[in-house]
């Protein structure tokens, strides 16, 4: 018989190598390269037969679907970041640091729809289920018809969950732990992960249930290990957060059965998470508005407006090279505003550090913020604080314009909703409210920010000359 090939594969991206190295060529990884079987032992490799086809009956697209597409928690924020509940037959993978919270939204999730009547069962490879039952009676679940399993071989589960009523849900937590007796390799590697992923997919296409996998992210921000299995489920949800705060947001990164730019806004209590509504109360909450360098962005997160504050130091630098540092927000993109500041606004930066952090460790990934960022960065340097009443959005293009971004009229509505009376927004902004509570300045280009905040430079100009 031939020996079967062994190949290498990196743990981090998937991509398959003929020999060991110690970089990852495809991620760029140290030390992620694993040698695994790659049929995994499944039957096949050379000299195998592979099994007769055996015809399946083709369907047409109309036809009746059982019951309703999906299993709506009744957590509004749950439901909001999956797009109106879990979808019947679909996978939905669930990542996020370790402690951030994933078991616990799980939990309250599974009882949640258990009290609506529907079979949860939550599989546990992590925890015993003495661990499990303690947090269900922490968050007050203990009383629901949940069903429990500590368990983490594939076949196993796949046994348990075809016995009895179909399920509605079913909670495996997490893939990391899966483990199949096909596939030789170590649990936690790739193919180990991939089978039991595929497995768990393949049951939830057949029999209908819903299915959320919980997989961990390693300290680069991805599910650990297999990005692969991204591509095989039909959503993917991140859970993130910071650990010094007590919100967390489920961020969707792909649906295959709603949007993607949705978030669920969660805060962590001492009996588990709690919706968060009005995400922008939560966000200003701490908020010191006197000093200079603060700025309030008027953002959306899918189509909810969200209002966050904007910080910048700028200060004098000690070092050769200053420092830019940037915390909730993309350190190229702060680049492109501080060189858009000096080339078209006259406002030198070279001999300045800058540090810049989106309050309360919210992360901004819309280009509108542009607007406050630049007006933080200018009233920071000037040493002048912004109106503590004025909101701020708008991107800025290289050639130092501004311009319009989407859902004005919502931003300031928020804002308005909030205390707000002010707002600098682009010049040519689409869909303005008429008659609104709010007064707005429209900005045609950065300079004209700059001479706003700074009063026509005189505060830049004195401070450059005082350093
Ligand atoms: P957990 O859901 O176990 O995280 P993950 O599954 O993502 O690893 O959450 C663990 C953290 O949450 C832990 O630090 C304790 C905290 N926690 C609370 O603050 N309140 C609670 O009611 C619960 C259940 C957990
Ligand atoms: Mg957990």
């Amino acid at each position: 018989m031939a020996k079967a090939r062994t190949q290498f594969i990196c743990q981090n991206c998937g991509t398959v190598h003929p020999r060991w190295v110690g970089k990852c060529e495809g991620c760029g990884q140290w030390n992620t390269i694993v040698e695994e079987d790659p049929m995994g032992g499944i039957g096949g490799g050379p000299g195998k037969t592979p099994k007769k086809g055996r015809p399946v009956a083709l369907t047409t697209l109309s036809g009746e679907i059982e019951d309703a597409p999906r299993v709506m928690t009744g957590i509004s924020e749950l439901d909001r970041a999956t797009g109106g509940g879990f979808v019947r037959g679909s996978a939905v993978l669930i990542g996020g640091d370790p402690g951030i919270g994933k078991s616990t939204v799980l939990m309250q999730a599974a009882a949640a729809l258990s009290r609506r009547g529907h079979r949860i069962i939550y599989v546990s490879g992590e925890e015993a289920v003495a661990q499990v039952r303690l947090r269900a009676q922490r968050l007050g679940a203990a009383d629901t018809d949940v069903l429990l399993a500590a368990e983490t071989n594939v076949e196993d589960i796949l046994a348990t969950l075809s016995e009895g009523k179909r399920p509605d849900l079913v909670i495996i937590d997490s893939i990391q732990t899966l483990w199949s007796d096909i596939v030789d390799s170590a649990p936690g590697t790739v193919t180990q992960v991939r089978t039991g992923v595929q497995a768990m997919i393949r049951f939830a296409k057949q029999t209908g249930a819903a299915i959320v996998l919980v997989g961990h992210v390693t300290k680069e921000g991805q599910i650990a290990g297999p990005r692969v299995v991204e591509h095989m489920v039909d959503a993917v949800l991140y859970f993130e957060g910071d650990r010094g705060h007590h919100y967390r947001i489920l961020r969707t990164v792909k649906n295959r059965f709603g949007p993607t730019d949705e978030i669920g806004v969660f805060e962590m209590s001492d009996k588990g998470l709690r919706e968060v509504t009005n995400p922008s109360e939560l966000f200003l909450g701490e908020r010191n508005s006197k000093s200079p360098g603060a700025a309030v962005f008027a953002g959306m997160e899918g189509t909810r407006p969200v209002l966050v504050e904007v910080q910048a130091l700028v200060a004098p630098t000690s070092l050769g090279t200053p420092r830019r540092a940037v915390v909730g927000w993309d350190g190229a993109r702060l680049s492109m505003i501080l060189a858009v500041l000096e080339a078209h606004c006259g406002v030198r930066l070279g001999q300045h550090d800058v540090y810049l952090n989106i309050a309360g460790g919210y992360r901004i990934t819309e280009p509108a913020a542009d607007l406050a960022v630049a007006s933080a960065l200018v009233s920071s340097l000037a040493g002048l604080a912004l109106p503590s009443d004025c909101v701020y959005f708008g991107e800025v293009s290289l050639s130092g314009a501004i311009r319009p971004v989407a859902h004005t009229a919502q931003r300031l509505k928020e804002a308005e909703k909030l205390g707000f009376s002010q707002a600098v927004l682009p010049s040519a902004s689409a869909d303005l409210p008429k008659g609104a509570g709010m007064s707005w300045a429209e900005m045609e280009s950065l300079p004209d920010l700059v001479a706003r905040i700074a009063g026509s430079k005189g505060a830049l100009r004195q401070k450059d000359d005082d350093d």
